[in-house]
């Protein structure tokens, strides 16, 4: 079975509202003839609303860079699953590298939030990845494993249908570095086999796992045509429409 690409781009800590617009809109136009994969945008919670405005009914989906577990309360700070969705968006990542190594989330923290954006109904992009320390020392499948089996713990299998798992080594983040298309399929079909003993194989078959860390126009093509990379999550290059652009457009 093929799975549906997802191309997403990951706007981190950039834009305010008129470039936020600027950009989605570019995008929306670049992808008015593409149809046969989904694109995924992930603005700053202040632009996520401008950003859903501006490609209402294209088809483009809009997520949150992260996302609490409830709806309302006393979590300074912190972007409810509701809020997200009344703001136009269906999706959040969650635990990506940066939150778990500037802001010091956790395995169980990271938990709670993808347990809690699910039961509002949002789609999860659960980002795992190694550091460059851990992959030297061997230690590259024991680190996304605990990742994964925390990240999940709790999580049933009919929501799995909504959970895309996203392989982001620390070292290929804004570094210009990427995996190689053997290393990122290697951990991927690693990260699918153990959605398998999780679950099962159906499950495994029908969960999207994206690579991330310096995906580029010179690299999607070779990634995309690895049989368990099913997208990408796009930083650095996510926030110019028309390089991004050529990264949905991958053959
Ligand atoms: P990058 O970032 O493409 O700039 O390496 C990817 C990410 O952090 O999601």
């Amino acid at each position: 079975m093929k799975r549906r690409s997802l191309i997403a781009g990951n706007w981190k800590m950039h834009t305010t509202a008129g470039d936020a617009r600027d950009l989605a809109l570019a995008v929306a136009t670049i992808c008015s003839d593409i149809k046969d994969r989904d694109v995924l945008l992930a603005p700053p919670f202040t632009v996520l609303a401008d950003v859903a405005d501006s490609v209402e009914n294209t088809g483009i989906l809009v997520a949150g860079q992260n996302v609490c577990w409830e709806e309302k309360g006393a979590f300074t700070g912190e972007i409810s699953p509701v809020m997200i969705k009344a703001a136009g968006g269906a999706a959040a990542i969650v635990g990506h590298s940066e939150r778990r190594q500037i802001f010091l989330e956790t395995d169980e923290l990271i938990n709670r939030r993808v347990s809690g954006g699910l039961s509002f109904g949002l789609t999860i992009i659960l980002c795992v990845g190694e550091t460059l320390e851990e992959r030297e020392d061997g230690e590259a499948f024991t680190v996304l494993e605990k990742q994964v089996r925390r990240g999940l713990a709790g999580v049933h299998a009919a929501d799995m249908a909504k959970v895309v798992i996203a392989y982001e080594p620390v070292w290929a983040i804004g570094t210009g570095r990427t995996a190689s298309k053997e290393q990122a399929q290697e951990i991927h079909a690693f990260l699918r086999r153990l959605i398998a003993e999780l679950y099962e194989k159906d499950i495994a078959a029908q969960t999207r796992i994206l690579y991330g860390g310096s995906v580029k126009p010179t690299n999607i093509d070779e990634l995309m045509a690895q049989p368990d990379i099913d997208g990408a999550l796009v930083g650095g290059a996510a926030l110019d429409a028309e390089i991004f652009g050529r990264i949905i457009a991958f053959k």
